[in-house]
């Protein structure tokens, strides 16, 4: 099903991985699962592929599976026209439909697709440059929004502070640059940080494998602490921010993010210690009135009696291993997107973001 391939087409650097390439005529995928140890490339040239690589987590991160899927719909879209000219579009209904179930948590990944299907709609002819053309697009307004949170972000904070950060929310996560992580190399090039603390962010060690890989790759320092360290690194004032991103905020302005981002929230608020959440505008979700009706990916067992391939549970335990939790709007300090900053966000003024 994937092909592998070389690693190519960095940009500058302090923003020197793309995760995700358009090459020709097929999607290329770092592969996220090797990281750190290995960097490979998968080549992919279906839905079908694009759907499995986003369910195992080739690629992760919201904006980053949005992007993916839109490039999926590409793929979809040059199959079902060469199989039929006449009734593509309503065989790519069935790839669409495949692609959005691939994971259920993150909007961005719907919120992409519904770009595609509208960019498809009524199309006569080889519809193949025009969605290629969407996808790009999605993509590059991704990067672009990063960058301008990154700038919003990054003024919030203090010289000489530290901060700590949560699963991966960078390069890897997004087109480029990152969310939350785009805050912390903004504030970093803008020589405000002291240090960057990361949280390795069991079961997966996005935080540990992916955001120290990017952050060290990129020059920026970075000290890891385990999860269960968080309190004690509050409550000895070593971070004046934790800084987060998003799978999905409701109209009510809770965040659905990588489990465990509610334990920071809650000690944030104990400790008067700043709660930051950095998304774009495509991971808000107006459509659903608060957290409590998200979806909540649950993911295998396995995952966590397991530390990569070696079994680390006694035998005969289970697991249960949500891979999401739901931060409530009130332990938000603030919401950062591309279009400002909004301090302690709550359902009427996260409104004025759905009418611009
Ligand atoms: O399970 P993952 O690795 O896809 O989870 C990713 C996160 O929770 C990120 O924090 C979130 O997608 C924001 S990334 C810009």
């Amino acid at each position: 099903m994937y092909r592998t391939c070389q690693e190519s087409d960095m940009r500058d650097d302090a923003d020197s991985i793309r995760a995700i390439q358009w090459s020709g005529d097929s999607l290329r995928l770092l592969d996220q699962r090797d990281l750190p140890a290995d960097v490979n490339y998968l080549e992919l040239a279906d839905a079908r592929s694009v759907a499995a690589a986003i369910r195992d987590m080739v690629v992760r991160g919201a904006p980053a599976i949005g992007i993916t899927a839109a490039y999926g719909v590409v793929l979809a879209a040059r199959q079902r026209y060469a199989e039929s000219p006449q009734d593509w579009l309503a065989l790519l209904e069935g790839d669409i439909s495949l692609l959005a179930a691939a994971r259920p948590t993150a909007v961005n990944l719907v919120w992409a697709l519904q770009r595609m299907q509208r960019c498809a709609a009524g199309k006569t002819g080889d519809p193949v440059p025009v969605l290629l053309a969407e996808a790009r697009q999605i993509h590059a307004e991704d990067i672009d929004a990063n960058r301008q949170m990154g700038a919003h972000g990054a003024a919030l904070i203090d010289a000489d502070s530290s901060v700590l950060t949560y699963c991966n929310t960078g390069s890897l996560a997004t087109g480029g640059y990152g969310t939350a992580l785009g805050v912390i190399r903004s504030a970093w090039q803008a020589g405000k940080l002291q240090q960057v603390y990361a949280s390795e962010t069991r079961p997966w060690l996005q935080g540990s494998r992916l955001t120290a890989w990017e952050l060290t790759r990129d020059r920026i320092p970075v000290t890891l602490i385990t999860d269960n360290a968080a309190g004690y690194l509050m409550q000895n004032r070593r971070v004046q921010w934790v800084i987060t991103g998003a799978d999905r905020v409701t109209a009510n302005g809770d965040v659905i993010n990588k489990i465990g981002t509610l334990n920071l929230a809650v000690i944030c608020r104990h400790y008067g210690i700043g709660f930051m959440v950095v998304a774009p505008c495509s991971t808000l979700d107006f459509s659903l009135d608060s957290g409590a009706l998200v979806d909540i990916e649950q993911r295998a067992a396995e995952e966590v009696l397991s530390l990569g391939t070696r079994r680390i549970a006694a035998q005969g335990a289970t697991a249960w291993n949500p891979a999401f939790d739901i931060t409530p709007a009130e332990l938000v300090d603030c919401l950062v997107t591309e279009r400002g900053v909004i301090m302690a966000p709550d359902r009427a003024k996260l409104a004025v973001l759905k009418s611009d």
